[in-house]
């Protein structure tokens, strides 16, 4: 039984929850020893290379993968619900330029919850629903919001294109070519999900009270939003972007470790080797550094991640998704402050299974702290403190 703490003998107290289980799943898998990564059984390497983000979107929400014509249906009704209401716009406009994208799409998503006509409705037919609009939505305000800060005119959403071409048109104005559009597409798959993180668990959490599906994915949204997390691909880059050769690169991780610094994009909670997804995606950077002129910040990212891998890699720490990914970003030519957000348009796909499999079997999440607190205090009139 639960204690209210501060009596004697010491719990067990698991800072970080480590090693806590909230809830069986069947949605991902993640070996960490042997680097493996499973969206309902299949391996993270096939769905990167054979499979979209509207197809992996459907077997995160649906636990199968669709045959033609029900994928052919998801994707026609995620293209139609990409517009966003003029009152969003008008929204993002309204915020200071200097937002960061992650921070319009958490205001904008949270806004966007009074415009559903569904908004407490509790089905799950009704909540996939749901989803749907506000995964549509997701690409469509980041775009909107990059243009407006940059004094831009809002591209409007084409339901023609799949996610990742629509999302580089409504943020650049041009429909990329295909071989671009592809390398968002395969990262916005290596995003879609990954267990219970720390989005995720915030997303459980504020679904185990039993809100409404966006109040959880504002919450995931404020979650990854951090360095630690979602954000760490942006902090990673503008650290590889400051190294001004391959032959500094060791010195900084040197220096960076002996002062007790982290270097971003690098380490895992879960994983203690290689994450497949970074894998993939430094394959993908490698390939696209030549095309794009970039073949220096490939060579600073590599040796970065050589004496890293050498320095801590028997510690368990190695590239993460986050690193190679922002390398890849910053090749297609998104602005560093836009990763987190890209990230986002991805792991939406990800919160809201989750969302609905807690909300198949929910218990509200409330766990204890151990009061160490004064338990006698004597309350001073205010006159009377020194
Ligand atoms: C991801 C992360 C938060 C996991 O944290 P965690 O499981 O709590 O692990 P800790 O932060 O306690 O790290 C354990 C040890 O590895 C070291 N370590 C972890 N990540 C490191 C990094 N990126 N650079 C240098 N050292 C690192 C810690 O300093 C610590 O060393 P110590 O045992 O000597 O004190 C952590 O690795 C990190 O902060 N990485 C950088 C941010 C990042 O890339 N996040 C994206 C994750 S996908």
């Amino acid at each position: 039984m639960g204690s209210i703490g501060g009596g004697t003998g010491s719990p067990r107290i698991d800072k970080g929850l480590d090693d806590v289980y909230v809830m069986e799943s069947r949605i991902c898998f993640v070996d960490g020893v042997k680097g493996r990564l499973l969206y309902y059984g299949y391996d993270i390497r096939d769905l990167s290379d054979h499979s979209t983000f509207e197809e992996t979107a459907y077997l995160l929400w649906h636990g199968k993968l669709p045959n033609r014509d029900q994928l052919a249906a998801f994707s026609a009704e995620l293209a139609a619900n990409r517009p966003i209401p003029k009152g969003i716009v008008s929204l993002l406009k309204g915020l200071p330029k200097e937002t960061a994208p992650i921070d319009a799409l958490r205001t904008a998503v949270s806004a966007l919850a009074g415009y559903d006509p569904e908004l407490n409705g509790q089905s799950r037919e009704a909540n996939l629903r749901k989803a749907m609009r506000i995964a549509a939505k997701v690409p469509t305000i980041v775009g909107a919001f990059h243009r407006i800060r940059n004094g831009q005119r809002v591209v409007k959403p084409n339901p023609k294109y799949g996610t990742a071409t629509d999302y580089m048109r409504m943020l650049t104005g041009k429909k990329p070519d295909k071989k671009t559009a592809r390398i968002l597409d395969v990262a916005l798959i290596l995003h879609a999900d990954h267990s219970m993180n720390a989005g995720t668990f915030a997303a459980t959490v504020a679904a185990s009270t039993l809100p409404d599906l966006y109040s959880t994915i504002v919450a995931a949204i404020a979650t990854l939003k951090g360095p630690l997390h979602g954000g760490a691909n942006e902090t990673a880059i503008r650290a590889l972007l400051a190294i001004e050769s391959p032959e500094v690169a060791e010195e900084y991780v040197l220096k960076t470790l002996a002062a007790g610094q982290k270097v971003f994009g690098f380490g895992h909670r879960v994983y203690k080797t290689w994450d497949p997804r970074a894998l993939i995606l430094q394959d993908v950077a490698k390939k696209l550094s030549g095309k794009t002129g970039h073949e220096k910040l490939f060579m600073v990212a590599k040796a970065v991640e050589e004496a890293m891998v050498r320095e801590v890699g028997p510690k368990g720490i190695y590239p993460n998704v986050d690193y190679w990914a922002g390398v890849v970003y910053y090749m297609l030519g998104l602005a560093p402050d836009l990763f987190p957000a890209t990230f986002a348009v991805a792991r939406i796909t990800g919160w809201v299974a989750h969302v609905l499999e807690y909300w198949g079997d929910n218990r509200i999440m409330r766990p204890l702290d151990w009061y160490v607190g004064p338990k006698e205090a004597v309350y001073v009139p205010i006159d009377q403190r020194s």
